[in-house]
């Protein structure tokens, strides 16, 4: 695969500004046996390009044979540990549930999360979900994305960092079949604003419920993340869009 498609990649996986820290991938000890036992198992190996979370633009990976079977696709960008993606991906045992994540220790706590299940439903991308969504990702083949909690970036300094940009938006909208539908909930009100206004501008996503957020999803367990913002007493807003067209 070469020239435009390359190109394309290239602007996604060679970002300058990113959604996450730079974090040390150091893990403890209970997190290092987990990854080194269930890294294969549920840990899909993809070429990089420079960095741990890059994605080298020309890699493909075919996802009917990563999970043994050709079923609706599900994608949770930035589980963390997969404190709501286990249960959910549990309740959802039809379903192929690809999760996007940056951070190795949190997915280490996925790995151990998952193995005292008998799940066989979900895999496991190490990288930015931009570079992910763009290069493994196939156009129109998500029912569903899953977006929860995202870094909030909540100074105004570093709303660049923000991961929903217009350019993500569109980037997912192409990745949802049409009629697929993308969940979101964050627990900062001026960024569920902006999400709404960069959603509500795109073409091919309208608001499932037009008239204001959508309800809380019964689905979505309320993870750590969740309760740190209620104990703070910051209001949750759900989001939901529809793929039209
Ligand atoms: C605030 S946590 C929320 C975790 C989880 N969704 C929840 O609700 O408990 C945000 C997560 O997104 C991950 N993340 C941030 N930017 C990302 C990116 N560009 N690609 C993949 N994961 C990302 C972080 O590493 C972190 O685990």
């Amino acid at each position: 695969m070469m020239g435009s498609t390359v190109e394309r990649a290239e602007r996604h996986t060679r970002r300058e500004v990113v959604s996450f820290v730079r974090r040390s991938n150091r893990m403890r000890p209970n997190q290092r046996r987990a990854w080194e036992a269930y890294r294969d198992r549920f840990v899909l190996d993809v070429p990089r390009l420079d960095t741990s979370t890059s994605i080298h633009p020309a890699a493909s990976v075919d996802l009917i044979e990563a999970f043994g079977r050709d079923a609706e696709l599900i994608v949770e960008i930035g589980p963390g540990p997969g404190e709501s993606l286990i249960p959910m991906a549990a309740a959802r045992p039809q379903a192929n549930v690809l999760a996007l994540e940056v951070y190795q220790p949190a997915i280490a706590r996925m790995l151990a999360g998952l193995a005292r299940t008998d799940l066989d439903n979900v895999r496991i991308v190490e990288a930015d979900a931009v570079a992910a969504m763009e290069c493994l990702v196939p156009p129109g083949s998500v029912d569903e994305i899953w977006l929860f909690f995202p870094d909030p970036w909540h100074k105004a300094r570093h709303h660049k960092r923000r991961l929903l940009t217009p350019g993500f938006a569109a980037l997912s909208a192409s990745r949802l079949r049409p009629g697929g539908i993308w969940r979101i909930a964050t627990d900062w009100g001026d960024y569920a604003d902006r999400i709404r206004e960069v959603l509500d501008s795109h073409p091919s996503l309208a608001n499932v419920y037009p008239d204001g957020w959508a309800p809380r999803w019964d689905a979505r367990p309320i993870t750590h993340f969740e309760r740190r913002g209620l104990d703070a007493g910051r209001e949750i807003f759900d989001l939901a869009y529809r793929r039209v067209g």
